[in-house]
């Protein structure tokens, strides 16, 4: 299974595929890794792996749709089965959405329906909920909305920051996804209405 990856970041959910895909027996190959801004450890991981990157700035292009347009023609490039955005921050647009719609994967760090958007593990923190944890799903056009393909609980400790919470749930996060997307791979994936089966 030939798997594109978007990321903005460290890119230590990269790595895990990464590092898993390593194995042929694993099933799934990143085979490309495109990023919305230049100078990040994720892109350089894609590098040190020898894999082809793409980078596509928002502010370098005329429009929001211009943007997704180059961005989905980046990706089809490299003629992927799935996309995965990992840690990648920005919501993709209707043209992006309808090339990849149902193979279009987000990681998001908080257990959906609850923290939807950039600040889930800081929200959940405010909140003061004793589990929360990482959620991988199908993209759709809402914001962390889509079918649940797999999710991890994390405890919430008296004593955690933003920091070592996000920390915590990161470790999870790269555990779910390895093993979310080697089983996609090998069983395959149906999506019923809300409800997501592997095999
Ligand atoms: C992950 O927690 C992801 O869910 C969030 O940002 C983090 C990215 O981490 N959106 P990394 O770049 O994979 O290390």
């Amino acid at each position: 299974m030939r798997v594109v990856v978007l990321v903005s970041g460290a890119g230590t959910n990269l790595q895990a595929l990464l590092d898993a895909a390593a194995d042929p027996a694993y099933g799934a190959v990143v085979v490309a890794v495109g990023a919305d801004r230049d100078g990040i450890e994720g892109l350089a991981r894609a590098q040190r792996a020898g894999l082809p990157t793409f980078v596509h700035r928002v502010s370098d292009h005329p429009t929001r749709e211009a943007w997704d347009a180059v961005l989905a023609a980046s990706v089809a490039a490299h003629e992927p089965d799935l996309v995965v955005s990992a840690g990648f921050m920005k919501l993709v647009g209707d043209e992006f959405l309808a090339a990849y719609a149902g193979r279009f994967l987000n990681t998001h760090p908080a257990l959906s329906p609850a923290f939807p958007g950039m600040h889930g593990p800081a929200d959940a923190l405010a909140h003061g909920v004793k589990l929360t944890g990482c959620t991988l799903f199908v993209v759709d056009r809402g914001v962390d909305t889509g079918p649940i393909v797999a999710q991890a609980a994390v405890p919430v400790r008296d004593d955690d920051t933003v920091e070592t919470l996000h920390e915590r749930i990161k470790t999870e996060e790269r555990r779910m996804l390895v093993d979310a997307i080697g089983r996609i791979a090998r069983e395959g994936f149906t999506v019923d209405g809300r409800v997501v089966r592997f095999g």
